[in-house]
């Protein structure tokens, strides 16, 4: 597999990854690596990595506990304060190996500290390696909203390494398929095409499936690496969808929503806008809604839900001056931004991903 190039950093794959990594880390003189994991990476991923990496500079792990709900500004505080402690200065290396709650908080922490420190990702769920891991947004969420705080600042390195899924649940792989979906959705038909009829997909074919899936996104970060213009497509299906899973994880008495599973929704909602604006025909809107809901259990919305959730839109980061404002598709493998949407057609989005 052919090294990735973005923004002023490579993501490279397998075992040449982990070359490119102890490369790095002997040519930069590093003082000392600081792994940022979770308490599952910690289990499940740490023992892989620890062998492969090759330095004489002292190695400390730094642990917090996995979930959305830890990506704050209270685990960046504990963070902070052990790198305080443990002698972290400009010199030093923070390696992210985790799922996107890790690269994304682990990039934060690393961009902030001393006013910025090097990083590098190694991701281990299937959405940190085709999504999160990529295109330099790192950050927080502030309460319940999502990713509310942060900066875009690149990692020096990305190694992808697709032998860390085989411990990850059935479900988190689902969560990355969405992702890799809306890839397919805003800028290639083929792409998405191959996604139709899953029978035909084993677990070999995903090393070419996360290679493509991140080509798309760098093509389109590369572009627009602050998000001016064409970066906003890869919002589609995110501004309904973190709404949906904001609510969700505030929400005590739902069972909250995985990150694809929130977009996988979404993206329904949002192909259904791009339905009543003659942006999509009517045949993809159900190829779209049927194949996701094929891999997606339907989640119930009653009104007092729906309501609160368009209320929620409202803080949502990818509004402009009060208006929100919406990524359509522009027929399948095409996107339009900037598009304004009435409330009624938000309201009867949901109706209608309940037929
Ligand atoms: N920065 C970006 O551009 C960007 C893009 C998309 C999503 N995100 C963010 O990514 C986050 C979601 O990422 P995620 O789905 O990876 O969630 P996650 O990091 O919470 O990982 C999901 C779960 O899988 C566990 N896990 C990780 N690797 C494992 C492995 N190899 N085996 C077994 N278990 C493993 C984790 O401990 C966690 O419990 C969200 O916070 C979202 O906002 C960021």
């Amino acid at each position: 597999m052919q090294a990735i190039k973005a923004n002023g950093y490579s993501v490279i794959f397998n075992v040449e990854g982990y070359k490119e990594l102890n490369k790095q880390i002997s040519e930069n003189n590093y003082s000392t690596l600081f792994i940022i994991v979770d308490s599952i990476t910690n289990e499940v991923c740490l023992p892989k990595l620890l062998p492969l990496i090759e330095t004489n500079s002292p190695i400390e792990i730094i642990e917090f506990e996995a979930g959305e709900v830890n990506k704050n500004i209270e685990t960046c505080i504990q963070i902070w304060n052990v790198l305080t402690e443990l002698g972290a200065e400009r010199k030093s290396l923070i390696l992210n190996l985790g799922g996107g709650v890790v690269t994304d908080l682990g990039g934060f922490v690393a961009s902030t500290f001393k006013r910025g420190i090097d990083f590098i990702n190694i991701p281990t769920t299937l959405l940190a390696m085709v999504d999160a891991s990529i295109g330099g947004k790192t950050g927080i969420d502030l309460g319940n909203l999502k990713n509310q705080i942060g900066v875009i600042n690149n990692p020096k390195l990305v190694v992808v390494d697709s032998d860390f899924l085989a411990t990850l649940p059935q479900i988190e792989m689902r969560s990355g398929l969405a992702e890799i979906l809306k890839h397919g959705l805003i800028f290639n038909k083929l792409y998405w095409e191959q996604f139709l009829d899953l029978s035909k997909i084993d677990f070999a074919d995903f090393d070419t499936i996360i290679f493509d899936s991140i080509k798309i996104k760098n093509e389109i970060v590369i572009q627009d690496p602050n998000e001016k213009g064409i970066r906003k497509a890869l919002n589609f299906g995110h501004t309904l969808g973190h709404a949906i899973e904001s609510y969700f994880m505030d929400n005590k008495t739902k069972k909250s929503l995985l990150h694809g599973e929130a977009i996988a929704i979404g993206m329904i909602l949002e192909s259904y806008i791009s339905m009543t604006k003659n942006l999509i025909s009517k045949v993809e809107y159900q190829e779209i809604k049927s194949t996701i809901k094929a891999i997606f259990e339907e989640v119930i919305f009653d009104n007092n839900d729906i309501n609160s959730i368009v209320n929620l839109l409202i803080h949502d980061k990818k509004n402009e001056n009060g208006k929100i404002k919406f990524v359509l598709l522009d027929g399948i493998g095409k996107f339009i931004i900037n598009q304004e949407v009435e409330n009624e057609i938000i309201m009867s989005s949901f109706e209608n991903y309940k037929l």
